[in-house]
């Protein structure tokens, strides 16, 4: 599928050397510069085709781009691109109207940010603010951004070495663990804050009976329950968010990636317990403008027209059988719910990833031994049959197949 280029040659290797000099080099870049995209296929600037499970991490749900979406924000752009949050605007008010029928039922006002990270940081504030409170619980392994805020409820220790001190009153709890959740949460926490899956965290996904016992928790200690649903919302664990498949509306619920199908946005949602914000305690210049609206308008008429959480559903229970099928001693579990799937690995993933890419596929790694899979939302079973026929071949190239 991929057409090999010679390297000196290559205009992907031309392209990362160009980023590279101008560029700080927060993320290593890898030597597949993507030019282009169709549906759940993208391509790299030497003609190179690879069927895509990481959707830009968990961004274009209805694919690459979404074909009802173009047309809506190339006329916006043409329309009006940008317009301040203190002056209403008509696509604005009919994004935050369709998203909160979109929403579980009880969220109906909405905050409207530029990314994961800022939805998470409103929520934070949002929590502080209502409660009075100081405190904030988060789970370990969890990601929620890499902002101060968001930084500090994360946790894993290498995203945070020398950018310290981070924000005081932050605590982390064993994820799952109810009884050093009650033993922890009192009357100086705003928030416990939980994914429903943990994505970056190596894709776990929570035990409902845990999520409604701290919900309750949260509801007799006067703490408000706050879901990152930046990865998981959005049809891509087979529901629109998450938490709808245990049954638990959040206090404030932060969304991101998937929301715009790629233009810049993230979000968050508030419940009745959350007091409404002094005017001016929090804002953004760009959040809800109407360029991102209307991609956001565009993103949830496909999700609703082509049912995608109920696809995801289908699709994302076949996809995991087919993967727990494939019978190698390098996998130690797959697991994960929807189109959000992890293989983990007795062995490095780094090069599982690249000899995947070698053969037309991208993927993720959630963690230094954790394959995941986040394509599109749209992707038809062939390519995922495809996908799991590659990893077999990659998996047999490395020896020792057969179940331990
Ligand atoms: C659960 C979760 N929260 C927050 C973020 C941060 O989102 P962003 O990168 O859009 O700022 C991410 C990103 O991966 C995430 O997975």
């Amino acid at each position: 599928m991929r057409q090999p280029a010679d390297v000196a040659q290559s205009a992907n290797e031309m392209l990362r050397r160009r980023e590279n000099q101008h560029t700080l080099g927060f993320a290593r870049k890898r030597g597949i510069a993507l030019v282009r995209g169709r549906g759940a296929r993208v391509y790299d600037a030497d003609g190179g085709e690879y069927i895509d499970c990481t959707a830009g991490h968990g961004v274009a749900g209805p694919g690459h781009p979404p074909p009802e979406g173009v047309a809506r924000i190339a006329e916006q752009a043409a329309t009006l691109m940008t317009c301040q949050d203190a002056m209403p605007n008509n696509v604005r008010a009919e994004f935050v109207e369709r998203l909160v029928d979109f929403l579980p039922d009880g969220l109906d006002r909405v905050f409207l940010c530029n990314s994961g990270t800022e939805a998470v940081e409103a929520a934070l504030k949002l929590a502080r603010l209502s409660t009075q409170r100081s405190g904030i619980v988060a789970a370990t392994r969890a990601f929620h951004g890499r902002t101060f805020g968001a930084l500090s409820a994360t946790w894993r220790e290498e995203f945070k070495r020398g950018v310290g001190p981070l924000v005081p009153g932050f605590e982390h709890v064993a994820f799952g663990n109810l009884e050093a959740l009650a033993e922890l949460l009192c009357e100086d926490h705003a928030a416990l804050i939980l994914e429903v899956v943990q994505g970056e965290g190596g894709v776990h996904v929570i035990d409902g009976d845990y999520l409604r016992a701290a919900q309750q928790l949260c509801l007799e200690r006067g703490v408000l329950l706050i879901l990152d649903e930046v990865q998981t919302g959005f049809c891509r664990t087979g529901a629109r968010f998450a938490c709808q498949r245990y049954g638990v509306t959040p206090d404030l619920l932060c969304m991101g990636k998937g929301i715009a199908s790629g233009v810049p946005m993230g979000a968050v949602a508030a419940g009745p317990r959350v007091e409404a914000p002094p005017p001016g305690s929090h804002g953004s210049t760009f959040g809800g403008n109407p360029l991102a609206c209307a991609a956001g308008l565009a993103t949830l008429e496909v999700m609703e027209r082509q049912k995608l959480d109920e696809r995801v559903r289908e699709l994302g229970g076949w996809w995991i059988t087919r993967l727990s099928a494939i019978e190698h001693r390098a996998i130690s579990e797959v697991r994960g719910a929807g189109l959000m799937v992890a293989v983990e690995l007795r062995t490095r993933v780094a090069p599982i990833i690249d000899a995947l890419a070698e053969r037309g596929v991208l993927a993720l790694s959630a963690g230094p031994r954790v394959l995941r899979f986040l394509p599109p939302l749209v992707i038809g079973r062939a390519d995922l049959e495809a996908v799991a026929t590659h990893l077999e071949q990659v998996l047999a190239e490395l020896g020792g197949g057969g179940r331990s």
